[in-house]
């Protein structure tokens, strides 16, 4: 009931009246009177004035479902959203929730992880400021086409911050963003399949949007939006602007990317034309990065001139943390 109540104050400039709440929400005055205190609980600051009712004077920076849905309409991504104060880790409970049964298109954030994880196999910090979250997806696709998923929500992701922002992201491939030589954005997705057949995929983002520090360790190779933009993003409409772009570029994908997009995704990746070094079956590969293959690989023209495609692991592209 509060999300419902905080969606028509936030849709209205001014008092709305109790009366008028409870009769558009089909409830008790009462009833309207409970999710407003449960809404200064959260932090919201809302006036009421005998007569006239209630005005939001200030919001809360909380994740809050309704807000983040309001005008959202999606096909693939975040179809059903729920927000969580503390998890372990985001994709741990999308895997939960997979494993129990439940359908594609779940989206779960969360203010705080207790234990996100990272790349191969380290830990992300999730401090508040930031944006985490997982979608479960179950695409009726081969295991080995999965990788496109992540450089499609690398993708989606990338186009969000540039419409929400006006600042120059990029794609360091296969699915960091960056902006200008530090990162922003992480994903990681997992997967469980048979042979021929994937079960179902989690796709974790993590997104540094109001951080205002960063630990020592990673001072230098991370930002937020806030430091390159200088202004506090409101997370909610930034998670609605995201979500509506990863259904995009997500159903692209399931429609033949990355061949569909492959165009759209090289203008935004800025590891091409940059000197990178890779490692492939134990052999180090230095070189150039010049194309993203139809598979969505890396394709390196190394210091010997032979083409040199890469489909996954970490590359360290010169220039860029
Ligand atoms: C990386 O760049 O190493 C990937 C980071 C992915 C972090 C996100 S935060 C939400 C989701 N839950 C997790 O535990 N990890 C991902």
């Amino acid at each position: 009931m509060k999300d419902k109540v905080l969606s028509v104050l936030e849709s209205h400039n001014g008092y709305v009246s109790g009366e008028y709440l409870s009769k558009i929400l089909g409830v008790s005055r009462t009833a309207v009177w409970k999710a407003i205190n449960r809404l200064r609980e959260d932090g919201y600051v809302i006036d009421s004035v005998t007569n006239r009712g209630y005005c939001l004077k200030k919001k809360a920076d909380q994740l809050n479902t309704g807000l983040i849905s309001s005008g959202l309409e999606t096909s693939v991504v975040g179809t059903r959203i729920e927000v969580m104060k503390t998890v372990d880790s985001t994709n741990e409970e999308i895997k939960r929730r997979a494993a129990a049964g439940e359908e594609s298109g779940l989206l779960i954030a969360a203010e705080r992880q207790t234990g996100g994880k990272g790349r191969l196999g380290r830990s992300w910090k999730s401090d508040s400021g930031g944006l985490y979250f997982t979608f479960l997806l179950r695409p009726e696709l081969p295991p080995n086409e999965i990788s496109g998923i992540t450089l499609a929500a690398g993708y989606g992701v990338c186009v969000a911050v540039r419409e929400f922002t006006g600042l120059d992201a990029r794609i360091k491939w296969p699915n960091d963003i960056i902006i200008g030589s530090k990162k922003i954005c992480g994903i990681l997705t997992e997967m469980t399949a048979q042979t021929d057949r994937v079960d179902f995929v989690a796709v974790g983002i993590g997104i540094n949007v109001n951080n205002k520090e960063f630990p020592e360790e990673i001072k230098d190779k991370a930002t937020s939006l806030y430091l390159e933009s200088g202004m506090e993003i409101d997370r909610n409409d930034f998670l609605s602007v995201v979500i509506g772009d990863l259904d995009i570029a997500a159903g692209q994908f399931l429609s033949g990317f990355p061949r569909n997009m492959k165009e759209h995704f090289k203008s935004l990746c800025a590891t091409l034309g940059r000197n990178v070094t890779a490692h492939r079956g134990g052999r180090i590969i230095e070189g150039t990065a010049v194309d993203i293959t139809d598979e969505g690989n890396l394709l390196i023209r190394d210091n010997s001139g032979e083409p040199v495609e890469i489909n996954s692991g970490e590359v360290v592209v010169q220039g860029i943390y």
